[in-house]
C-alpha cells in the first residue's frame, strides 16, 4: 500500500504525522509524495479556528472526487476528528478511517478493518509510541504530554486532545532524545499543550523543570519548548533554563489578552499583572530572552478600552514577536456558547492596529542585534532567491547569502541588517555542518 498523509495545525500535528508515519512504514506502507500517487490519503487537521477546518473541508471534497474516480482509502485525524463538526465532515465526505488524537496508535487496526474504521478514544498507550529520528533532519519534536487542565472559554483543545494532562515516561522521553542525538539532530523541541505542567500528574516522575535539565544534558546542542501556561511557568522553571547552557532563551509565553475583565470572561485564570510579573522574573534571570506570545483579537465582548490595554500591554512588554488571531467562535467551547460574536470588520480593524504595532516592536527589537555573532541553523535555500535560511537560539527567521551556506548545520553568522520580520547576516565560521546523507552511506 502506498500512502500520503496532508498535515495541518501546530506541531504537535507535525509530531503525531511523524509517529503515524512511522507506524505505517514499520507495517510495510509506503510514504509517497502526492495524492496522486497514494492508495490511501490521510489528512491530519487542526480545529482551532476556523480556517483551517475550511481548508480540510474543500481537501476532503477533492478526495471524495479522487475516491470516486479510482478508489482511494480516505483517513481522517487531529482535532478536527474528534469534534462532532469533523464527524459529519466525515460522514459527507466518505472518510473511511477516522482516529481522534487519543486514539493514533490504532491506525494499525484501522488499515485492517476491512469497513469504516472509528476511534474517538482517549488511549494510554498513545503516550508509549515511540517516534525514530527522522532521516536526515536536524530538528526534531519530542512530546512530553498530551491534554490540557486548563479550560479557556474559546479554546478547542481540552476537547480534541483531551481535558486532562497525561505526561510521558521520562524514560521514554530521555530515550527518545538519545536516538536524536546518535542521529545527529541539533536542536529538539519539547511539546505539549502545556508543558510547564509536565510531571504534575505522577508523582514519580520528574517537574517540567527536572525534566529540562535532563533533557538539556543530553548534549543536544539546542533544547526549546512549546507551548507554555503563565500560570505554570513558575520560577524553577526559569532558573533551570539559566543554569543549563543547551537551553534557549526563547520563550513563548502566550497573553491572548491584556484586559483583566477579558482575561476573567477567557478564564485565563491570571491578571494583566500577574503576567508582567512572570515577564519581569522571566527577564531577572534571562536578560536577553527573546519573548513571543499569542494574542486573541475581538474576543465576544471586548471594547475598545479592553483593546487599547492589550496594546498597552504589548508596549510594556515589548515582545520580540505575536502571533496574532482574530476570534473565531469554535462549536462546542463555552464562549461560542454563551456569548455573542462581534463584527468581523471590528476584529479585522484591530487586528490590523495590533499587526501595526507588533511590526514596530519587532523591528526594534530586531536591531538589537545587528552587529553580534549568533548561533544560526541553517536549514536549507531559502525562497528568497541566492539566500539561505535558518534560525537563531531566539526563533529569529535569518538570512545569509546562499553560497556561505551550502549545506544545512549549525554556522556561526553575523548580523549585518534587521527587518520586522528576518535579520540578515554573513557566516563567519562553521559549528556543525554534516555530510549530505548519500555521501556519508556511501
Ligand atoms: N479563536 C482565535 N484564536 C484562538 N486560539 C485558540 N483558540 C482560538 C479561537 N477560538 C489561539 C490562541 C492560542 C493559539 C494556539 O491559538 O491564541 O494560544
Ligand atoms: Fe487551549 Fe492553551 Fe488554554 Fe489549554 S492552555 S485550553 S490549549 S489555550
Amino acid at each position: 500500500m502506498k500512502a500520503h498523509i496532508i498535515t495541518y495545525g501546530c506541531q504537535m500535528n507535525e509530531y503525531d504525522t511523524h509517529v503515524v508515519a512511522s507506524e505505517l512504514v514499520s507495517l510495510g506502507v509506503q510514504l509517497v509524495d502526492t495524492v496522486e500517487d497514494a492508495d490511501f490519503v490521510l489528512v491530519n487537521t487542526c480545529a482551532v479556528r476556523g480556517k483551517p477546518v475550511e481548508k480540510v473541508k474543500s481537501l476532503l471534497g477533492k478526495l471524495r472526487k479522487e475516491k470516486a474516480r479510482r478508489g482511494i482509502l480516505i483517513g481522517m485525524m487531529g482535532c478536527l476528528a474528534q469534534l462532532e463538526e469533523g464527524q459529519a465532515m466525515a460522514r459527507k465526505f466518505e472518510v473511511d478511517i477516522l482516529i481522534g488524537p487519543g486514539a493514533i496508535s490504532e491506525i494499525g487496526k484501522a488499515l485492517d478493518a476491512h469497513d469504516k474504521f472509528w476511534d474517538l478514544s482517549f488511549r494510554d498507550d498513545v503516550n508509549q509510541l515511540v517516534a525514530p529520528p527522522p532521516k536526515g533532519a536536524l530538528s526534531a519534536h519530542v512530546a512530553i504530554i498530551r491534554g490540557c487542565n486548563h479550560r479557556c472559554t474559546y479554546c478547542v483543545v481540552p476537547t480534541t486532545r483531551g481535558g486532562v494532562e497525561v505526561s510521558r515516561h521520562p524514560d521514554l522521553i530521555l530515550d527518545e532524545v538519545e536516538k536524536l542525538k546518535a542521529a545527529g539532530v541539533v536542536e529538539v523541541t519539547l511539546l505539549g499543550q502545556n508543558v510547564n505542567s509536565y510531571g504534575r500528574d505522577n508523582p514519580s516522575y520528574p517537574t517540567f523543570a527536572e525534566l529540562l535539565r535532563l533533557v538539556g544534558g543530553v548534549g543536544i546542542p539546542r533544547v526549546r519548548f512549546l507551548t507554555s501556561h503563565p500560570v505554570n511557568f513558575t520560577e524553577d522553571i526559569v532558573r533551570a533554563i539559566a543554569e543549563t547552557p543547551t537551553i534557549t532563551h526563547y520563550i513563548h509565553l502566550p497573553v491572548q489578552s491584556g484586559s483583566d475583565r477579558v482575561l476573567r470572561r477567557m478564564a485565563r485564570e491570571y491578571r494583566r499583572e500577574d503576567y508582567l510579573e512572570r515577564i519581569r522574573m522571566i527577564r531577572d534571570y534571562l536578560p536577553e530572552a527573546v519573548l513571543s506570545t499569542d494574542i486573541i483579537v475581538g474576543f465576544p465582548g471586548e471594547t475598545e478600552e479592553d483593546f487599547a490595554e492589550t496594546l498597552s500591554l504589548y508596549d510594556e512588554v515589548g515582545f520580540d514577536h505575536a502571533f496574532m488571531f482574530i476570534y473565531s467562535a469554535r462549536p462546542g467551547t463555552p464562549a461560542a456558547k454563551h456569548f455573542e460574536d462581534m463584527p468581523r470588520e471590528v476584529k479585522v480593524a484591530r487586528l490590523q492596529q495590533l499587526i501595526e504595532k507588533q511590526k514596530a516592536w519587532s523591528l526594534e527589537k530586531n536591531r538589537r542585534w545587528v552587529g553580534r555573532e549568533v548561533e544560526v541553523l541553517i536549514r536549507g535555500e531559502a525562497k528568497e532567491s541566492g539566500f539561505a535560511e535558518g534560525h537563531d537560539r531566539g526563533n529569529h527567521p535569518v538570512l545569509v547569502p546562499g553560497e556561505q551556506a551550502k549545506r544545512p548545520g549549525l554556522y556561526r553568522v553575523r548580523i549585518t541588517e534587521a527587518s520586522p520580520h528576518l535579520l540578515f547576516g554573513e557566516v563567519t565560521g562553521k559549528l556543525y555542518v554534516p555530510e549530505p546523507i548519500e555521501a556519508a552511506s556511501a
